[in-house]
């Protein structure tokens, strides 16, 4: 059978790191209130010069790189972002344009923070249809772009960045490398939870984030222990089998919330949340290569990628690295 085997990745954070404190200097709030609800200390806002496809960019050279493979063998890139650099064409295409790779299969998509569990999936499933052999799958946000800075119930809970990894397919069996299982989830009905109030076909603007976070933190709890559970029982693994966890990085609250339902300890949870913020669909790549970089992450691993966003979007993803 063929399996996706992921191969490398690579990260991306703007140059400008902001601190609880530098915000509590704008808008009425204190590091001691984000700290204690949102486990944030810091987060990473892009500058002018720096985009969703420049960090991108970033990220799939690293990525590759780390993978031991030319930008000229990818077959696929698929980039999940809800801060396009433009309305069209895709980020995607950008990407591929910077890496040299014209021709392959480039595109994006679009479900808010669980973006990369969804370009994964789809990136998995294009490979084992033989439809590429060598795949980017990239995360990349500029948050900071459609964030009300006068909303201290949201301009404090998300930041910038990328990631990305390299998958190949391989011929292997359930015992080898490779994602093992995967399952996705929508629900349309609880839009006005989370949502930008802009868009191309409505206002002919951008738009703002808007959130009512207390009722969206109560369905991730829910929505990610179900998720995680049809993912272990489609794997045939139990809670204890998972080396990692790699969740979506929203609130350090709602990480210790979806750890304890599992029954899982913390220590095998990957928390960026308090350097990273919320960086919608690039937070599950960037901790990912953050574990990976400081050597937690090792070669055999069993690691269970999680996310939950607007939409609402849910999945979960389980691989052996
Ligand atoms: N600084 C200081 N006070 C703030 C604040 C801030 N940045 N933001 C909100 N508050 C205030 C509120 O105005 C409210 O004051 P009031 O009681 O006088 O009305 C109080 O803090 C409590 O607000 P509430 O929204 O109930 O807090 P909370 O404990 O639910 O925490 C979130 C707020 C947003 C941190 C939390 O609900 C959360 O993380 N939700 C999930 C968000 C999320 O994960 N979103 C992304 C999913 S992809």
């Amino acid at each position: 059978m063929i399996r996706s085997v992921i191969r490398g990745s690579g990260s991306a954070l703007p140059q400008r790191c902001v601190t609880n404190a530098e915000l509590a200097a704008q808008v009425d709030t204190s590091d001691e209130w984000i700290v204690e609800r949102t486990g944030i200390r810091q987060r990473y806002i892009a500058g002018e010069d720096e985009t969703t496809s420049s960090l991108a960019i970033e990220a799939a050279r690293k990525a590759l790189a780390a993978a031991a493979i030319e930008a000229n063998e990818i077959g696929l890139i698929i980039l999940a972002t809800a801060t396009p650099d433009n309305t069209f064409p895709a980020t995607a295409t950008k990407v591929q344009a910077a890496l040299g790779c014209a021709g392959c299969i480039a595109f994006d998509v679009q479900a808010v923070c669980s973006g990369f569990l969804y370009a994964l999936t789809t990136a998995d499933s294009l490979l084992r249809t033989g439809a590429a052999k060598k795949a980017l799958v990239i995360g990349a946000e500029t948050f900071s772009r459609i964030l009300d800075w006068e909303d201290r119930t949201t301009c404090v809970l998300f930041g910038d960045g990328a990631g990305a990894v390299v998958l190949e397919a391989v011929e292997g069996d359930e015992s080898g490398p490779g994602i093992i299982a995967s399952r996705l989830h929508a629900d349309g009905t609880q839009h006005d939870l989370l949502y930008v109030d802009g868009g191309p076909s409505t206002t002919q603007t951008v738009g703002q984030l808007r959130m009512k976070g207390r009722e969206v933190f109560r369905h991730a709890v829910v929505n990610l222990a179900d998720v995680l559970n049809e993912v272990l029982e489609e794997a045939g693994v139990s809670a204890a089998d998972i080396d990692w966890v790699v969740p979506h990085q929203a609130n350090a609250r709602i990480l210790d919330a979806t750890a304890r339902k599992l029954g899982l300890p913390m220590e095998k949870v990957v928390v960026t949340v308090d350097r990273h913020a919320n960086t919608s669909a690039a937070s599950v790549p960037l901790a990912f290569d953050a574990a990976v970089q400081d050597g937690r992450i090792k070669p055999g691993d069993l690691v269970m990628f999680e996310a939950m966003g607007g939409g609402f979007t849910w999945g979960a993803c389980l691989a052996r690295l």
